[in-house]
């Protein structure tokens, strides 16, 4: 079944969203290398590219059902956050942004019978449950280490670790 222009443009917005979330945690990444907070950088790092593998298998998916994938226009991304805490903060709020943009995908390919496009989400849907779980982890442990001058050391250990785990997939533990 071929995808209908309904469905096509929505997950070419969803690329879009996809390739932005790549290019804003690489700018996180860059603002942690300048901080010296290099396991946050490592973390940023790894989200960035597997949120470009995210966009590259929605790409790969349109026009294997005969769709037009299109290259992403990215908007800027911020340089600058005022604290890790905010930081982390910020990539939290935009998973949760992205979990509502699947679901909203789901919607419309279950209203356009699109058995195939539902069932190829569910990756995402699993994949949102994962990422979001996982930021909330990494804000919980901010949260009680504190993010003051004396904090960072320790919130960069905590969050290389958790990178290491996450690298590791599930059966490391998260
Ligand atoms: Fe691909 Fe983290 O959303």
């Amino acid at each position: 079944m071929a995808l209908s222009k309904k469905m096509e443009s929505a997950l070419n917005e969803q690329i879009i969203l996809e390739a932005y979330a790549s290019f804003l945690y690489l700018s996180m990444a860059s603002w942690c290398e300048q901080k010296t907070l290099d396991g946050c950088a490592e973390f940023m790092h790894r989200q960035s590219d597997e949120e470009r593998m995210h966009m590259l298998k929605l790409f790969n998916y349109v026009n294997e059902v005969d769709g037009h994938a299109l290259t992403p226009a990215v908007k800027q991304a911020p340089h600058e956050w005022p604290s890790v805490q905010n930081l982390f903060q910020q990539v939290f709020e935009h998973e949760q942004k992205v979990t509502k943009a699947i679901n909203n995908l789901v919607d419309i390919a279950l209203q356009e019978k699109d058995h195939s496009t539902s069932n190829f989400l569910q990756w995402y849907v699993d994949e949102q449950r994962e990422e979001e779980a996982l930021m909330r982890s990494i804000l919980d442990r901010i949260k009680l280490i504190g993010d003051g001058p004396q904090s960072l050391y320790y919130i960069d250990k905590e969050v290389r670790a958790i990178n290491t785990r996450a690298q590791q997939g599930p059966a490391g533990g998260k």
